[in-house]
């Protein structure tokens, strides 16, 4: 087979000047010429940072990857890029995902790059990277961080979704402040990102049902020693890659999508997920909508007993034979010819895979439940559609009409929900507006707001509550959210007020509000939009430019890509 000439020899391979300055400033970090002139350079696309917890431990992780890319006769280039720390940055991670695309794409474009590994953790830092490099296009495996080891508290095992649970306890008294200083450390008690089916867990399964890392990639935990050693396998595959010129467009089909999208309702996976995904697909020119995902979606029961959904966490995933068991069992549904990074086919990696705990991963003959993991709602409280994750809900909930408890904006649903004067039942439906990618900004993770103090201490647990934000993927309850258009954008949602009458209905998959055309028309001409709250700087691109949750909530001028190919010089 004839190579293609490597990327970068149109840096290192130059004549005269160009050549001399390309190669020179390379050798000032003690790099003999042959190391990298000629060999496949590969970028390590690196989201190490101590503001990013999930990925702290990343500078190891990269060097496996090096061992891995030198012994497979290519030369490591390790690079920094925007990393997303989920739990420290305000107002919320998901703001700054597109920018941290921004930051991939070009330095991965404008860098002598024949290859690259994605080393992805935390949620956002998966998305961010998957969307930059499908700009770019080039040969690219993922490598992900691995979650943390399940933690335990006076011997129960606990994981991030308890946040939630330890969160209405201290509101109603059942635990004391104090003794959540005990319980984080009980919880985050090893390296690696959240050990729930949270977003980090479903992206990680996502890049794996993509076929962008080697099979086993989603669910070794960080502190396995198996998780570098799958780090330096793929050091050694990318370089392959590159000779094989296998690209993410080559494998990232429509079938591939396809199946991501069976493989997070089979998992339980998060609501999340659909964003990115989304935003994947116009990236790389795949045709994929929101509606496509609640047929895809459908009948596929919960076959991986994982928390929120479930009852384990990802450390169990492993030790019952990882990913690749539950895509065995999906196999009767899948694309059983997508290829993966591996060069070989989604169904050739699952073939010898077995459970090996089926309380932790069943079939879809015996699953841990028959709702699904997702599904998509219209209706004219969301003209471009709504999102739910029934597997995580209320059955009772499920087809529900209640009567509307409307928090303009999160301040005044902080200020409200625990007031006595609260006009508020177990039958309300609690609504939360400005909570969308431009309303907020950047769509935070609000949507699973807390029950009202007084219906906890009465036992409630759940209600119906929606919104146009987002809900972390640990989050849990009968919560329907990414409404769009969000209230920002002026839609039906905007004009909802207390009292109206809403009715979900999620075996028809319907959303509405008990309002005329008239009465929409009427309150729209009354309706004045929050002003935006910023006027320079990134988020005033974002807000100017991202789009609706729908499409997956990215800014217009990225959707696409613009290749690998830069013409002119730097000198
Ligand atoms: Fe990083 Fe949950 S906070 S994965
Ligand atoms: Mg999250």
């Amino acid at each position: 087979m004839d190579q293609k000439p490597l990327r970068s020899r149109a840096w290192f391979g130059r004549k005269g000047k160009d050549g001399f300055i390309y190669r020179a400033w390379m050798k000032n970090q003690g790099i003999p010429d042959h190391e990298f002139n000629g060999k496949p350079v590969i970028g390590i696309c690196n989201t190490w940072s101590e503001l990013t917890p999930c990925n702290a431990h990343f500078r190891e992780l990269a060097e496996s990857v090096k061992r891995g890319i030198l012994e497979a006769g290519g030369f490591p280039v390790e690079f920094p890029v925007m990393s997303l720390g989920e739990t420290l940055m305000k107002p919320t991670a998901m703001l700054y995902r597109n920018l941290a695309s921004m930051d991939v794409e070009e330095s991965i474009r404008a860098n002598p790059i024949d290859g690259v590994v994605l080393l992805c953790g935390c949620d956002k830092t998966t998305p961010s990277l998957v969307m930059g490099a499908c700009s770019v296009n080039i040969p690219t495996i993922v490598v992900s961080g691995g979650p943390m080891l399940t933690g335990n508290h006076r011997g129960s095992s606990i994981g991030t979704s308890d946040v939630w649970r330890y969160h209405d306890d201290v509101r109603v008294g059942k635990v004391l402040e104090e003794e959540l200083v005990t319980i984080e450390a009980a919880m985050c008690r090893s390296r690696g990102h959240c050990a729930v089916m949270g977003t980090a867990s479903s992206m990680a399964c996502m890049v794996e049902a993509l076929g962008l890392s080697l099979p086993g990639n989603a669910a070794i935990p960080a502190a396995d020693s198996r998780r570098k050693v799958l780090a330096q396998l793929s050091g050694s595959r990318i370089v392959e890659m590159v000779k094989e010129d296998l690209k993410l467009s080559d494998i990232l089909k429509r079938e591939a999508f396809e199946n991501a999208i069976r493989v997070n309702a089979a998992i339980g996976g998060s609501t999340n997920f659909v964003i990115h995904l989304l935003a994947i697909a116009g990236r790389i020119g795949v045709p994929l909508e929101l509606k496509d995902f609640d047929p895809l979606s459908a009948g596929i029961p919960l076959i991986a007993n994982l928390q929120p959904s479930g009852q384990y966490f990802m450390e169990d995933l492993f030790y019952a034979g990882g990913l690749p068991v539950v895509l065995k069992a999906l196999d009767h549904l899948l694309h059983r010819d997508s290829i993966t990074v591996n060069g070989k086919t989604i169904a050739e990696n699952y073939a010898n895979a077995e459970s090996y705990n089926k309380d932790v991963i069943s079939t879809t003959d015996a699953p841990f439940s028959t709702a699904t993991g997702l599904a998509i709602l219209t209706g004219n409280l969301c003209e471009n559609g709504a999102v739910i994750k029934p597997s995580a809900a209320s059955a009772h909930l499920m087809q529900h009409t209640g009567k509307a408890v409307v928090f303009e904006d999160i301040e005044d649903f902080k200020t409200r929900i625990d007031t006595p004067e609260l006009d508020v039942d177990e039958n309300s439906v609690l609504v939360l507006k400005n909570v969308g990618p431009k309303g907020y900004p950047g769509m935070p993770e609000v949507g699973n707001m807390g029950i009202p103090i007084k219906l906890l201490e009465k036992g409630v647990k759940d209600m119906v509550r929606i919104s146009d934000g987002r809900m972390s993927g640990t989050g849990f309850g009968t919560v329907v959210l990414h409404v769009s258009p969000e209230a920002a954008a002026g839609g039906n949602f905007a004009v909802i007020k207390t009292g109206d009458l809403i009715t979900l209905d999620v075996p028809n998959r319907t959303l509405n509000v008990d309002l005329t055309e008239d009465e929409f028309a009427r309150r729209k001409q009354q309706y004045e939009p929050l002003s935006p709250v910023a006027n320079r700087g990134y988020v005033k691109l974002y807000i100017d430019h991202v789009q609706q949750a729908h499409l997956g909530a990215d800014m217009d001028f990225l959707t696409g890509g613009s290749g690998s190919e830069v013409v002119r010089d730097s000198h």
